[in-house]
């Protein structure tokens, strides 16, 4: 299992001012957390709470169905094309970056076991896309179109492109080149698929989209570059079991929200992700994605204006150590950083006793791996030093297993601290303000009246 170190937001170590006496605090709010978590537990199955997320682990037919689809589909394409944006987009990207070598996308067919390259378009940067499709064989590539509302202008606008190309080329057969991801009954893409007769998987109901990593969004984006799409849900299952205990002190998602929640009100209202392993820092991405969507509210379940929620950073080890920790060690002491480590990298590579009557000789004879466990030792030990807030997520390895329970661990602590905050954890008007104001802005039918406002405004 994962483990889980909060000794370093403890006053034992960081002293009374920044600290908190951790221990006290979960007796005392240990009621409370009990409550929250039997809530969630609970209404895992109730419509309408969005917290079908906490079923997906469970759910075999889909890993069949899926599995079943990316056998029938192997060694037909070179490519996998993925369109979709927010959490359409960032649990894949995530996932992917993390399990497939590194690299994948330049590695030969044989090194890559024939599965394919792997690209993501996730913003509508015209050059971006552009130079994607000038290297891409179309003819070779299928397309897997993400999007819960089916209607969200940056994909689907990609995707018109992209469906305009393959019914040149390859033309008639252009629709074995596209899978759909979306709703099963709303939407435009479920239309078009529909229409279409388009291969299409299901964004469940209750799944917002950035708890939807584990429903078809990211496992068959994941079945279909080769990773084991059974191994990752059995990590949540294990992980989803754990944290069904009501008792915080064995409840690693319930410690860390509180944690975040009492640092919020010590003034310490950023939470900074900090993995020390490249494989794993879009895990930040999606974090911050998950953070902030979930926890910056302008009002509480009361009705009560309160505007909050942690502002989420993502940093990386020990690249960030040359970057942001200045600013950490030195800047205000207004964070909580989220040290994530990997017990046993796949690699140990060693450093050759070169330059041996130089300065750097003692780097001689130790190992990359020494080194990346030292810097980040130094790091919290600085941290700590300068009595700023720390807590550790260790992964033994990062495998398919374990990149299930953190995601899924993160992603129940995301519930839990939106419980404490008293907020609505689930829904995201910003987002959809911004959506509103571009289908005004770009003359969708409906939003006429919106878009004069909008124009006078802009124009002002
Ligand atoms: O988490 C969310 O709800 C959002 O970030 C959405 O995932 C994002 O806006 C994309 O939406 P859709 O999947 O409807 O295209």
């Amino acid at each position: 299992m994962l483990e889980f170190n909060w000794k370093n937001v403890d006053e034992a170590v960081i002293g009374k001012e920044h600290g908190i006496n951790v221990k006290k605090e979960f007796e005392s709010y240990k009621g409370k957390v009990a409550d929250i978590v039997s809530d969630i537990y609970s209404n895992k199955s109730t419509a309408g709470k969005w917290l079908a997320w906490m079923n997906l682990g469970y759910n075999e037919d889909l890993i069949k169905e899926i599995n079943e689809y990316a056998q029938s589909v192997k060694g037909k394409f070179d490519n996998l094309l993925v369109l979709g944006i927010g959490g359409s987009a960032l649990g894949g990207i995530a996932v992917t970056e993390a399990l497939l070598k590194p690299y994948w996308n330049v590695l030969n067919n044989d090194q890559r076991n024939n599965m394919p390259r792997i690209f993501f378009v996730d913003n509508i940067d015209p050059d971006q896309i552009q130079g994607l499709l000038d290297v891409l064989d179309l003819k070779k590539t299928l397309v897997n179109v993400i999007t819960k509302s089916g209607s969200t202008a940056e994909t689907m606008s990609a995707f018109m492109i992209i469906k305009e190309m393959l019914e040149k080329e390859p033309g008639a057969d252009y629709k074995n080149n596209i899978v759909a991801t979306t709703d099963i009954h709303k939407g435009i893409l479920r239309q078009i698929a529909d229409e279409e007769d388009l291969k299409s998987f299901i964004v469940p109901d209750d799944v917002g989209g950035r708890f939807s990593v584990f429903s078809a969004v990211g496992l068959l984006p994941f079945a279909l570059v080769g990773i084991d799409i059974a191994e990752i849900l059995k990590g949540v299952r294990d992980m989803d079991k754990a944290l069904s205990n009501t008792d915080i002190n064995n409840n690693i998602a319930a410690q860390n929200a509180l944690i975040h929640y009492l640092m919020d009100e010590n003034g310490k209202n950023l939470s900074v992700m900090m993995p020390y392993s490249s494989r794993l820092r879009f895990v930040s991405d999606w974090y911050v994605q998950l953070w902030a969507e979930s926890l910056g509210k302008d009002k509480d379940l009361d009705g009560n204006d309160v505007n909050i929620g942690p502002t989420p950073i993502k940093a990386l080890g020990a690249t960030d150590q040359h970057s942001q920790i200045q600013l950490y060690n030195e800047g205000p002491n207004d964070k909580l950083i989220n040290f994530i480590r990997v017990k046993e990298f796949d690699n140990t590579l060693e450093i050759p006793k070169v330059f041996q009557n130089t300065g750097i000789s003692y780097l001689g004879g130790k190992t990359i791996n020494d080194l990346n466990n030292a810097e980040a030792e130094s790091t919290k030990v600085a941290l700590n030093d300068y009595k700023r807030p720390n807590v550790t997520i260790t992964l033994p390895k990062v495998n398919e297993y374990y990149l299930g329970q953190i995601l899924y661990m993160l992603e129940v602590q995301t519930a839990i601290a939106g419980a404490l905050y008293n907020i609505d954890t689930f829904n995201q008007p910003g987002v959809e303000q911004a959506k509103n104001y571009t289908y005004a802005l770009m003359d969708r039918e409906g939003y006429e009246e919106s878009a004069k406002t909008l124009k006078q405004k802009i124009n002002a």
